[in-house]
């Protein structure tokens, strides 16, 4: 384990890109919901510990909204990432904020980019993904679909066929060089809901590997009091 303590050694070095500037506008709530509490614990909190105590993951760059200065500070509760940058209006802006920010400081080999929404990330999914890293430029996981999928707005239309679609999570993992020529190709009008795309569009192959159903983006106001319950049911199997 190399943990890299500053920008200035990140040359070649694994980084964990957190992007947590969203306003979590369908969780409600009074605050962001990445800086909402689960088991006492701010929800980017949880992201972070558990990218932190990855061997191969040696530092977290964190990025954060404007004015959520002070609630950003509470969740981390004295976490240090290796910097912590604005993001834009976008999640795609964010992570392109991260990654130039990376890029004007040196060259890592290879970054994990995760929503902080995701809390409960297991240390097997990065290790799939960082072994897949070793014939792939970018790898993801992913879930297959168990419910029967149609189209149709009122009125039922197609049924799709569910064996060709998967349910795609975060982190996504990236050789570094890679996924930021892709970021600066992306056409700025078309706004991408992960990294995985951009990469691909650029004309590289994404290897798929086995996503975990604790990694759910907690996104709906319910998803709370259900992920609350899970961390307690995972915490008394310790
Ligand atoms: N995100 C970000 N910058 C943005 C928008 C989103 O860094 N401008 C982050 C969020 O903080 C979150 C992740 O991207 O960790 C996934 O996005 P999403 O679940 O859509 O979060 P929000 O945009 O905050 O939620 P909503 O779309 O409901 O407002
Ligand atoms: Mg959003």
């Amino acid at each position: 384990m190399r943990r890299v303590m500053t920008l200035g050694s990140i040359d070649g070095a694994t980084i964990a890109i957190i992007v947590a500037a969203g306003r979590g506008e369908r969780a409600g709530g009074d605050i962001p919901k990445q800086f909402r509490r689960i088991g006492g614990r701010a929800v980017l909190a949880h992201a972070f510990d558990r990218l932190v105590e990855h061997s191969e993951i040696d530092g977290i760059l964190l990025v954060t909204g404007e004015g959520q200065e002070q609630a950003v500070m509470e969740a981390m509760g004295g976490r240090s990432p290796i910097a912590t940058i604005l993001g834009g209006a976008t999640r795609q802006k964010s992570v392109r904020a991260a990654l130039e920010h990376l890029a004007s400081a040196g060259s890592p080999s290879t970054v994990l980019i995760h929503d902080a929404a995701r809390p409960f990330l297991s240390s097997a999914v990065i290790d799939r993904l960082l072994g897949a890293l070793d014939d792939a430029k970018g790898a993801i996981p992913v879930l297959p679909v168990v419910d029967t999928i149609a189209l149709g707005d009122n009125v039922l239309g197609e049924v799709v066929d569910r064996s060709v679609i998967n349910r795609v999570q975060t982190p996504q993992a990236f050789a570094f060089a890679e996924i930021l020529a892709a970021h600066r190709l992306w056409s700025a009008e078309t706004d991408a809901t992960d990294d995985a795309q951009i990469l691909r569009a650029a004309g590289h192959d994404v290897a798929l590997v086995m996503g975990d159903r604790m990694l759910e983006k907690l996104t709906l106001p319910e998803d709370f009091s259900a992920a609350e319950k899970v961390f307690a049911g995972s915490r008394s199997m310790r």
